[in-house]
């Protein structure tokens, strides 16, 4: 397997106050962190009392990836990835089109891996272009009515009777069971379902698909439908850290992609982790170097630059993890995407002369999926282009990387190299593990528990009294 590579070497430079062996200094810090995460799995999984210092753990993530392929090896079909691969075979097999409803962590990873993996048209394809796999929409992520109204448009003539290509499904994901914005989509989605069955009770229960946690309102809603599938997000994951859990495994299995080279793709970056020493560690060297920067440059801005429209999903994925994890007690850096060459014509002129508050991590994928595309012939050379006629993308992607780094490095802007091999299901679990891994050990290295977000619960709670309380259309409730 081709692993990720991280080359830092554009940060560890005297003009930003590091040196090459700084991040080996801060080795015995960085492996005190990696310890403390891996004894936080141990505790999770001992089933001991949590002292209220470590509260809330949510660690189980970490071996997830090794204990559902262990399980898959001995137990295949009966498995938990048995079971995701065949309930996504079989929505593929039922229906055309599949509703994710989930929101944050329940929803970001698994449009990261629509995004990465599938053709990028793929909802536009017709469905043998689509390898017999559903077109795949996600909502219940927001409350906006435009946004609703219009994916029940598209499914409003959609009708069971009509056959496959006019059948419909939903997954319906959050691990709490209460949240607001996907429950209030799954009565929407639920009531147009009902009708495009014509009322079929139980044909609505085999094509909804719930994945929550092993009680709550969820899963009693379920319960009553009477869904004859779902699926368990295992105690001791949260939200943000479930992409590898039925969270994002299912969406994928019902796209096709491959999710036990997903898992295989995580569990190598956790021997990594585990065993290779800071300077060969592509985890703990990435959480060192984002760390020095911000303690010793102020480099609180955090831009992970994608050099792939692709990867754009992945890294709002990476930005919520981060800002959620870390952003607590005033600490944590700002999180922020960008897509080259695209935002070099929208963000560029900041990163290469604004404020030096920011370190920014290239994601270079080394093999683009389809031939290369040639820039070509047409004919005429008004464009002046007919010199580079032979030039590829990948060959233009190439020379704007390179161009870029040196631009920002003339003038003292850092930039760190993350390398992925292509964007195949196996690479995307490399990614996924190594950014949760880094997000933790940097939780553990600054003191900032990375688990829980205490402080999304206040507009919460002002919401539910304002919805509640306030008179509608000025009447009295
Ligand atoms: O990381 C988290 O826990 C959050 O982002 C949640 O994923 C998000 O709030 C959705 O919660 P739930 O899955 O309970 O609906």
């Amino acid at each position: 397997m081709e692993p990720l590579t991280y080359d830092p070497s554009g940060v560890l430079d005297e003009r930003y106050g590091l040196r090459p062996g700084d991040l080996e200094q801060l080795g015995a810090r960085l492996a005190k962190a990696r310890d403390e995460v891996l004894d936080d799995v141990r505790l999770g999984r001992s089933g001991q009392p949590v002292p209220e210092s470590k509260q809330p753990l949510d660690a189980a993530f970490v071996d997830l990836p090794d204990q559902l392929l262990a399980e898959w090896t001995r137990r295949q079909e009966a498995s938990v990835l048995g079971r995701i691969r065949a309930s996504g075979d079989r929505l593929a097999r039922t229906v055309d089109r599949v509703v994710v409803l989930g929101i944050g962590g329940s929803y970001m990873g698994a449009r990261a891996l629509f995004e990465a993996c599938c053709h990028p048209y793929h909802n536009e394809l017709d469905r043998e272009r689509r390898h017999g796999r559903p077109r795949l929409y996600f909502a219940g992520n927001n409350v906006d009515n435009d946004a609703t109204r219009g994916l029940l448009d598209l499914l409003t003539d959609c009708q069971w009777d009509k056959g496959v290509a006019e059948r419909w499904g939903v997954v319906v994901i959050s691990k709490s069971g209460g949240t607001l914005e996907t429950a209030v989509a799954f009565r929407q989605f639920l009531s147009a379902l009902r009708a495009s069955c014509g009322g079929d009770a139980r044909r609505v229960a085999d094509l909804v698909v719930p994945v929550t946690g092993p009680s709550g309102r969820l899963a009693e809603l379920a319960d009553a439908i009477g869904c004859t599938e779902r699926f368990v997000i295992p105690e001791g994951v949260g939200g943000r850290f479930s992409v590898l859990t039925a969270v994002g495994l299912l969406p994928a299995a019902v796209l096709g992609l491959d999710i036990v080279a997903l898992l295989e793709g995580a569990r190598s970056v956790n021997e990594r982790f585990e065993s290779e020493p800071v300077g060969r560690n592509v985890v703990l060297d990435y959480t060192g170097v984002c760390h020095l920067m911000e303690e010793r440059q102020g480099a609180i801005v955090r831009v992970l630059s994608a050099w792939s429209n692709r990867l754009e999903a992945l890294g709002l994925w990476y930005d919520q993890l981060l800002a959620e994890s870390l952003g607590k007690q005033q600490r944590g850096a700002l999180p922020i995407t960008v897509v080259n060459t695209r935002d070099l014509h929208s963000r560029g002129q900041q990163h290469q002369e604004g404020r030096r508050d920011k370190l920014i991590t290239n994601l270079v994928v080394e093999n683009v999926r389809r031939d290369p595309l040639p820039v070509g012939r047409i004919g005429w050379d008004h464009d002046r282009l007919d010199a580079l006629s032979d030039r590829t993308l990948p060959e233009i992607m190439a020379a704007a990387l390179a161009g870029t780094n040196k631009a920002y490095a003339e003038d003292g802007r850092p930039t760190a190299d993350l390398h992925v091999p292509d964007m195949e299901a196996r690479s995307m679990g490399q990614l996924f593990q190594m950014f949760m891994l880094a997000t933790v050990a940097e939780g553990r290295l600054i003191g900032v528990n990375p688990y829980g977000q205490p402080g999304v619960e206040a507009y919460k709670r002002h919401m539910n009294d304002f919805l509640r309380s306030t008179p509608r259309d000025g009447q009295p409730d």
